[in-house]
Parts: structure tokens; C-alpha cells; sequence
């Protein structure tokens, strides 16, 4: 039986994640350890290093209880008997595979550390995502160790989406654990699995193979990635020929076969995964001798960059090819709603084009600021303003462009904004979740994606 579980890396997964196996787990003891003292200190007090609606309720209830986030790693290895290993695993950027293939330096590195701490067998979990056959790799450094320690190695990845993770957590459409057919390896993914059991019913508990396992996390990031793509490569026909992308994606997706999620036309997708996950794929691909495959799907990533460079592209063509000192608007900076994130988000790609084009830019954004003063910190700061107050931001600016579909937009004064804004007053939707139709009633040319726009300048010329 499972007594103490101890998860290494306190990030956007590992923090979520163990708060919500120790609410669910009561008779199980949870700590969350990370080399990043800040990060730990910020997980222990009433401001926690991530946002995600729920999250805080949670760690609430059971922190100081069964739940523990530590500095401690020496002391947490030794306590634990099954370790799940949740640290960054970033696309590489230096040597081979640079740009495409896993970094797995803070992988290998916690596995160090795990040998070096551990006095007693133990069942160790790939949580973060990993190229295939990572595993294998993982085994022969863990069994390098010269104390007879066992370490079963186990592939478990996390499904998560950021700003619906505890419900993610909480009602999961799917556990997949993965792991070697041997007697031991059967035995330690009973032991997960009954961890799970507590509250995921046992048919959304999947066992698989340690390599399907660990690719099917890959896959399904890419499949859900090249939705998002298809959808937006057919949002630039239909800007050409009068049809409308929401229309389009509905009535395809209405067919059962297909389905109705992730066909939101958008700016891209952004986030620390889906660019990161189907490039290395994409390696791995080449790796094993594919290239068909990998530039296949390469093609996801490309239609990705096209789709924010031709977004900028149309915001530069209607306000008469010359941005330079208007100021614009930026509503939105995470890479999607409800999160603080702003990993691989469109918005850092769109502001630094706008920059480029030596526009002003005022940033609003109800969680991200600080992120994107992080994010924007090489650029020419005399050229950016970072606006908590919406009405601030829009005040005497050429055109209002949104980025991150926050709710909350959706509710802002657009007549009093319009009053304050330059004119004519442009908008563009990034998100295609603004009221078009009303705002160009107020005035706006209003520039949706995937959609013919709806500009005044036609009615008169
Ligand atoms: P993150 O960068 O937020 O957190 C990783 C943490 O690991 C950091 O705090 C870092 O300091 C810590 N760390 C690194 N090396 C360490 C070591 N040797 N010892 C202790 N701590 C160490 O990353 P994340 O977003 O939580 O992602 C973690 C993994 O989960 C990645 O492989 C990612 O691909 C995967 N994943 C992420 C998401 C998501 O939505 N963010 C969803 C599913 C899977
Ligand atoms: C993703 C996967 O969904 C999740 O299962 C995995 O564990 C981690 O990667 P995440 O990146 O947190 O999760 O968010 P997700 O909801 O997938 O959105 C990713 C990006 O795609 C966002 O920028 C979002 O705005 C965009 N998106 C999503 C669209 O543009 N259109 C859509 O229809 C859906």
C-alpha cells in the first residue's frame, strides 16, 4: 500500500496535481518538493506561483494536512514509496536535436538525485512528457546504483489543460498508466492504480505498455493541435470567399465521427506543450528514419506561425499599411483564458511584430502582467505600457486587438472605449468571441478571423 507519495517539480503539473490526489487521498501522505526555493515558498503561502480556478480551495483544505510542499528533497526521497517525476522537460536549445528534441537534463538530473537519496526500493512515475523510450533510459540510470535498490519505473502522463486543471484532475476522461510486463512492473502499477482508484473509476483507468504509454501523450497533443491548424489553415479561405469559419466548424463538426471541440479558429494555439510536444515528435519521427511523417507533422507547427503572422498581416493591411507610434490596444496576453500562463503564447509573437513595426502598445491583461513584463523585457520599453485598468489601456489608441478570449471582455463598456479611441477605431478579434455585429453597430471596423470583415470604409467608398 501506497503511504507516501512524493512528486519532484512544483509546476504548473506537479503543484496541481499532488493537491488533488491528497484531497482525494486522504490516508495518503502528499509532498511536492522543487529546487526552486521561491517557487516552494510561494506554494506555501496564501499567493500561489500558479492561478487555476479551484486550485486554491484545495490546497487550502489539506496543506500542513496531508499535503506538504518542501525544499527538503533528500528527506522526501527517503520518506517516499512511489515518486512521480514532474519536472520541465523544454524543447532543447543547444546541439543535437536543437529546436525539436526534448531537453531531458532535469530528468536525468532528478534521477541522479533520486539514487543518490534513496535507501529503499521504489516505484518511480514519468509524469512529465517524454519522447519514447525514455523509460529504458530512466531504468538503466536508476539500476546503476550501487546499493541494490529496486526502482520500478512506471509512465503515467497528465491530461491537464491550465485554467481547467482541477477539474481536469477531478473527472478525468482518462488515467493511462503504462509499464513493463513483469511480474513487479504489474505490481507496482496496482499499486498506482489503486492510488487513482480513490476516485477515478476503475473503466477510466487505462494500462498500457511503457512505450505506448509514453507516445500516446505525445500523439494526442498533436492530434489536438492539428484540429486547431485545420481549423485555421479553412479560417484563411473563408476571410477570402464569404463563407464563415464558426459556421464551417460547426456544421463539420456536428458529424459524430468529427466532433465539436478544438475547432475554435483562432490567433494559434500557444501554451508550454502543444509546439514543444509535436516538435519532438516530429524529431523522433526523423530520429527512426520517417521523414515522411515528420514533415507531416511539422506542417501543424507551420500553419501555426502563418496563422499569427497573417493575423498582423491584416491588422497592418486595414489601418492603411503603417502602424508606426499609433498606439494599440493589446487586450489579453495568456495563452488562453482563466490561467497566468503566458508560455508560447500568440500575444508575445503578435506585440513583438506590432513593435517591429514601431507601434505603441498598451497591455492589459487580468492575470498575465507580470508574465508578459517578463516576456517582453528585451523589447524597446519606452514603447510599451502595461495597463491594470482596461479603459486606461484603450484611452486614445488606433485599434483594440484581443488576444486571450478572458470572459471578462466580453462585459467591457465598448461604447465608452470607442468614445475614448482615436478615429476610425479598429478592432480585431483574435478569439472570434467578441459580439461583431454590435460593436460595428457602435462604430468599429471590426476584423474577426476567418469571417469577411465588417469595415465602414466599403458603405461610403
Ligand atoms: P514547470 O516548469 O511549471 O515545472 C517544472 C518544475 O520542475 C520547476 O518548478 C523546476 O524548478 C522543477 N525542477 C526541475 N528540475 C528539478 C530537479 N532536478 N529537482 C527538483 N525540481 C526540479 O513545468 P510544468 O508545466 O509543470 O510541466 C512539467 C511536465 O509536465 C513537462 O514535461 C510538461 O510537458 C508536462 N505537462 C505539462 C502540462 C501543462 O499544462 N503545463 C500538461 C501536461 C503535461
Ligand atoms: C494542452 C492539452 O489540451 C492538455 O491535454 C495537455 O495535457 C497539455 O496541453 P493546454 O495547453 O493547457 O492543454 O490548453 P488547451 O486548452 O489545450 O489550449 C491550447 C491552446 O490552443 C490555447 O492557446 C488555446 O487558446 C488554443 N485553442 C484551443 C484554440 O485556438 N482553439 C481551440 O479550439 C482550442
Amino acid at each position: 500500500m501506497v503511504k507516501n507519495i512524493l512528486c519532484i517539480g512544483a509546476g504548473y503539473v506537479g503543484g496541481p496535481t499532488m493537491a488533488v490526489i491528497a484531497d482525494q487521498c486522504h490516508d495518503i501522505n502528499v509532498t511536492v518538493v522543487d529546487i526552486n526555493s521561491s517557487r516552494i515558498a510561494a506554494w506555501n503561502s496564501d499567493e500561489l506561483p500558479v492561478f487555476e480556478p479551484g486550485l486554491h480551495d484545495v490546497v487550502m483544505r489539506r496543506r500542513g494536512k496531508n499535503l506538504f510542499y518542501s525544499t527538503d528533497i533528500p528527506a522526501a526521497i527517503k520518506r517516499a514509496d512511489l515518486i512521480f517525476v514532474s519536472v520541465n522537460t523544454p524543447t532543447k536549445t543547444f546541439g543535437e536535436g536543437a529546436g525539436r528534441a526534448a531537453d531531458l537534463q532535469y530528468l536525468e538530473k532528478t534521477a541522479r538525485s533520486i539514487i543518490e537519496h534513496a535507501d529503499s526500493d521504489k516505484i518511480i512515475v514519468e509524469k512529465s512528457t517524454l519522447p519514447i523510450r525514455t523509460a529504458q533510459a530512466l531504468a538503466r540510470v536508476l539500476s546503476s546504483n550501487e546499493k541494490g535498490i529496486r526502482f520500478q519505473i512506471l509512465s503515467n502522463p497528465e491530461f491537464l489543460a491550465e485554467g481547467t486543471a482541477i477539474d481536469d484532475l477531478e473527472h478525468p476522461d482518462r488515467v493511462l498508466i503504462g509499464g513493463l510486463d513483469t511480474p513487479e512492473a504489474r505490481a507496482a502499477m496496482e499499486e498506482l492504480i489503486s492510488v487513482y482508484a480513490h476516485w477515478v473509476p476503475r473503466e477510466k483507468i487505462i494500462t498500457t505498455s511503457l512505450w505506448s504509454s509514453e507516445l500516446s501523450k505525445l500523439v494526442a497533443n498533436a492530434f489536438l493541435a492539428q484540429r486547431i491548424s485545420s481549423v485555421n489553415s479553412i479560417s484563411a479561405l473563408c476571410e477570402r470567399t464569404g463563407a464563415n469559419i464558426d459556421e464551417v466548424a460547426y456544421a463539420v463538426g456536428r458529424d459524430s465521427r468529427i466532433g465539436p471541440k478544438f475547432l475554435k479558429a483562432g490567433i494559434g494555439f500557444g501554451g508550454s506543450c502543444f509546439k514543444k510536444d509535436i516538435l519532438n515528435l516530429v524529431y523522433l519521427c526523423d530520429y527512426y528514419g520517417i521523414p515522411e511523417v515528420a514533415r507531416y507533422w511539422e506542417q501543424v507547427v507551420a500553419i501555426n506561425d502563418f496563422q499569427a503572422a497573417r493575423f498582423v498581416r491584416t491588422m497592418l493591411g486595414a489601418m492603411f499599411n503603417t502602424i508606426a507610434d499609433k498606439k494599440i490596444a493589446v487586450f489579453g496576453f495568456a495563452f488562453k483564458s482563466d490561467t497566468s500562463d503566458t508560455r508560447e503564447a500568440p500575444a508575445i509573437t503578435v506585440c513583438t511584430r506590432l513593435l517591429n513595426e514601431q507601434a505603441h502598445i498598451a497591455i492589459h491583461d487580468p492575470k498575465a502582467l507580470e508574465n508578459a513584463k517578463a516576456d517582453l523585457a528585451g523589447a524597446p520599453a519606452d514603447r510599451i505600457a502595461y495597463c491594470t485598468d482596461p479603459y486606461e489601456a484603450a484611452d486614445g489608441a488606433h485599434a483594440l486587438v484581443f488576444l486571450t478570449d478572458w470572459k471578462c471582455f466580453r462585459e467591457l463598456d465598448f461604447k465608452r472605449i470607442y468614445k475614448s479611441m482615436r478615429h476610425p477605431a479598429f478592432l480585431f478579434d483574435g478569439r472570434n468571441f467578441l459580439d461583431h455585429e454590435s460593436l460595428y453597430a457602435l462604430g468599429y471596423h471590426v476584423y474577426p478571423i476567418g469571417r469577411p470583415a465588417m469595415s465602414h470604409f466599403e458603405q461610403k467608398d
